[in-house]
């Protein structure tokens, strides 16, 4: 096991990497915490792990609640966040109580924001069950839900407890679910890591598990470089793990088939592709960005109507004074921030990456 600690203005946390679900007891022992436990998951999930938290949860005296959520990105409304949060209340759950975040993005994302504005907030340990969880939104404290016209347009910025990241959670995940984290791993590559881009651009994708305490911690290491420089992403260092995610988000919110990892893999090449075009990065990094996407399965074109994109793009969470704002890639290692791309750009662009 590794350990990773965040270290923040107001808060450090430690984030166990290679970790069984099994030790969430003793690591409960460990940092102090109430007598009731809220777990919210999805039912997916919930069938795998949550008798066995329950019952470790038992032994260690603590009343459980586990709340199951239904899977998959429709979750993420002020519905579901209402009917947690009433759950919570009537099983009276009180500021020294914690909520366990145990699934994958979504999951997450919605605990989170749960757990920040149930009672003015409580204390909430997050244990990512997939990939894209472990390394990218499990840590870091961005919580929220979307609205139907954007993707996590109402959210906040709230730090866990602890982190628990488990490995073996992967070995029930399917090829799909381990692809669209990986989508994320090409993100850290490209903004902030060679070592990760050649590693990635080296390895036979059907043997990825031999790698994969490697890569979560390396991405680990950069987000929570990123996150301790800009806590709060109002320094413009935190907004280059938003590569890939301006017109992926648009792409995700317009889609009924992609998924978010599948999203930001077109977001991540159409954005590539516009850094090209303004001349901020080589052919070589687009055809490399291309060809990562494609060897791990990922989507690399799409007949999604573009207009729709374009209208979204707009709700981007980082337009300022009405300008859409770019991370774009300069070269393996290196992005620019800020860069301002019209809709009639992405739109005049779009058929000559794919
Ligand atoms: N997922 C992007 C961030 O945490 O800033």
């Amino acid at each position: 096991m590794k350990k990773i600690v965040v270290n923040l203005k107001q808060k450090r946390y430690p984030v166990y990497l290679g970790c069984s679900i099994s030790k969430i007891g003793e690591l409960l022992k460990e940092h102090t915490c109430g007598v009731r436990v809220v777990v919210i998951t999805d039912k997916n999930v919930g069938q795998l792990y949550s008798e066995r938290i329950r019952t470790i949860l038992i032994n260690c005296e603590k009343k459980v609640k586990v709340v199951e959520i239904k899977p998959g990105e429709q979750s993420k409304t002020i519905k579901t966040v209402y009917d947690i949060i009433k759950e919570c209340s009537l099983f009276g759950l009180d500021r020294s109580d914690i909520i366990i975040a145990l699934g994958g993005g979504v999951v997450c994302d919605i605990a989170g924001f749960v757990a920040s504005i149930y009672l003015r907030g409580i204390r909430f340990i997050s244990i990512p069950t997939s990939l894209l969880a472990q390394v990218d939104a499990s840590v870091g404290g961005k919580t929220g839900i979307n609205l139907p016209w954007g993707k996590n347009l109402v959210g906040t910025f709230y730090q866990p407890y602890f982190v628990i990241m488990d490995f073996s959670t992967f070995d029930t995940l399917p090829k799909k679910e381990i692809s669209q984290g990986i989508a994320e791993v090409i993100k850290y590559a490209v903004i902030r890591s060679k070592t990760l881009f050649n590693l990635l651009m080296d390895i036979d994708p059907s043997q990825i598990e031999k790698y994969i305490d490697t890569i979560v911690y390396e991405c680990i290491v950069i987000k929570k470089k990123v996150v301790e420089a800009d806590e709060q992403e109002k320094k413009g260092i935190r907004e280059i793990l938003n590569f890939g995610h301006t017109i992926g988000h648009a792409i995700e919110i317009n889609s009924k088939r992609l998924n978010h990892g599948e999203s930001i893999s077109l977001g991540m090449i159409a954005e590539t592709f516009l850094s090209m075009k303004k001349g901020y990065c080589s052919e070589v990094l687009f055809n490399d960005v291309k060809s990562l996407v494609k060897k791990f399965s990922l989507p690399f074109k799409t007949d999604i109507d573009v207009k729709k994109v374009a209208d979204t793009l707009v709700y981007d969470k980082k337009v300022k004074m009405g300008k859409i704002r770019f991370v774009l890639p300069l070269r393996v290692g290196a992005v620019k921030t800020g860069v301002e791309i019209s809709p009639e750009e992405v739109i005049s662009t779009w058929g000559d990456w794919q």
